[in-house]
């Protein structure tokens, strides 16, 4: 029989995946193939699929290339779209583990025709996907104080 975490056991591991994350910038294999990826894909998506996902093998076992592809739409503004497809980049790195860079030249003809950016579509980097190389320790998070960036409505304020 499957044992369904409850909500709060649930919540606990995201925290910890949360917490625990770091971008890592020297990846080895195994990454996720065909299969694994789309299924990946498909549980990190967002509310309005404003992108496309272009997957191929270079210099980390396997990168992402992350395409925005705003359309019009009578209620979702294109930065409201750019929010939610940025939210699922973060949400695949959770699920994948890698870094993501926005690399060189986004703009450049070449790179946008290499990839097959269409009119209209807009390059936001790449999502380095794979494993951490065994033995290296991952970077350490700085800590930082958050307190100035809070505006506090009402009387709460720390
Ligand atoms: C859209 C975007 C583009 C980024 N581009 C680069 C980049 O080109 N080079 C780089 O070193 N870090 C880049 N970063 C930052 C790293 O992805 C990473 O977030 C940062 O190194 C902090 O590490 P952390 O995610 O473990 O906190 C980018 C982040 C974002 C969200």
């Amino acid at each position: 029989m499957t044992t369904i975490p409850s909500a709060r056991e649930t919540a606990d591991q995201v925290a910890t995946a949360i917490r625990t994350r770091r971008s890592t910038i020297r990846l080895t294999g195994p990454a996720p193939g065909p299969h694994e990826l789309l299924d990946l894909l498909a549980a990190a998506p967002t509310a309005d699929l404003a992108e496309k996902i272009i997957a191929k093998h270079v210099r980390a076992p396997l990168i992402l290339a992350l395409v925005f592809q705003p359309r019009d739409h009578p209620t979702i503004p294109r930065w409201e779209q750019l929010a939610a497809t940025s939210a699922m980049a973060t949400t695949l790195l959770l699920l994948l583990g890698g870094i993501w860079y926005g690399g060189p030249y986004p703009d450049a003809p070449q790179v946008r025709k290499h990839l097959g950016v269409g009119d209209g579509e807009q390059l936001l980097g790449y999502l380095y996907i794979g494993t951490p190389i065994p033995g290296e320790e991952p970077r350490t998070r700085v800590t930082a104080d958050v307190r100035p960036k809070i505006t506090w409505l009402g009387d709460t304020a720390l």
